[in-house]
């Protein structure tokens, strides 16, 4: 064995991952740069939770989706019934399985991976949950591949909500149903993640008053900078 890299493999390909709280404008940008990658002729694929299939493999495609759908598309007294620490270890198999059949493979191909709806939103909202342990959830994503780049779309809960106009129970933790339900819980999922930011390396953008060009423009002229991909 030998653990020389056979000459005509790929580089290896980035990954992109962009974090904010709900209404950051996370898919919107994830899908323009997937789009702009593609048209400068770069090989490169937009995962979130909705993608479930693996290239070339209808039978792992399957088993994806069969966890897609246990994970996302459930109703909310199954939610409920299970309770938190369910929902950790399932969207940890979730993840687990993105990385593991998605993600690594393609960047072992040479693609880029766009990554929207990344996990550190999910351990912002266990941070703030009593009943969990931050350790726990911690350590149930710590396997997952580090990307190359992480945007952090700042926005205070306020203006997210205005862009977005409604909202989930999740989506204020299931905290009751009004706009200021929305907003504390959001400005506090924002505050744990302004922590996470702290010694990492995430490329932080105050997009309050950035309109979806200016954002674009912005991560673009990051992706040229630090990733040297030019779009
Ligand atoms: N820079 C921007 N300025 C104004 N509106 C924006 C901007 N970026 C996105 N939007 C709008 O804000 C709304 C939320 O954007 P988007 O769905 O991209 O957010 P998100 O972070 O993916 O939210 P979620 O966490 O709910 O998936 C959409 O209606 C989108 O068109
Ligand atoms: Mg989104």
């Amino acid at each position: 064995m030998t653990n020389a890299v056979r000459p005509d493999s790929p580089a290896r390909g980035r990954e992109i991952t962009v974090v904010g709280i709900d209404g950051a404008g996370k898919s919107t940008l994830a899908t323009r740069l997937h789009q702009a990658l593609n048209d400068a002729g770069h090989e490169a694929i937009l995962i979130g939770k909705h993608r479930t299939d693996v290239p070339m493999d209808p039978g792992l495609s399957d088993y994806i989706d069969r966890l897609n759908a246990l994970v996302y598309r459930r109703d909310p007294r199954i939610a409920q019934a299970c309770g938190d620490h369910y929902w950790l270890l399932a969207l940890a198999a979730w993840y687990t399985l993105q990385d593991t059949l998605v993600i690594e493979p393609a960047l072992a191909a040479g693609t880029h991976v766009i990554l929207d709806n990344a996990h550190h939103k999910i351990l912002a909202r266990y941070a703030v949950n009593p009943d969990v342990s931050t350790g726990l959830a911690e350590q149930v994503f710590s396997h997952l591949t580090e990307p190359d780049l992480v945007f952090f779309l700042r926005i205070n809960a306020r203006d997210a909500l205005a862009r977005k106009g409604e909202f989930t129970s999740l989506e204020t933790g299931h905290s009751g149903g009004g706009d200021e339900d929305f907003i504390r819980y959001q400005n506090i999922v924002l505050a744990k993640l302004h922590e996470q930011e702290q010694h990492s390396g995430w490329l932080s953008l105050d997009v309050t008053d950035m309109d979806r060009d200016a954002v674009f423009k912005t991560a673009a002229d990051a992706l040229a900078d630090r990733l040297q991909l030019a779009i």
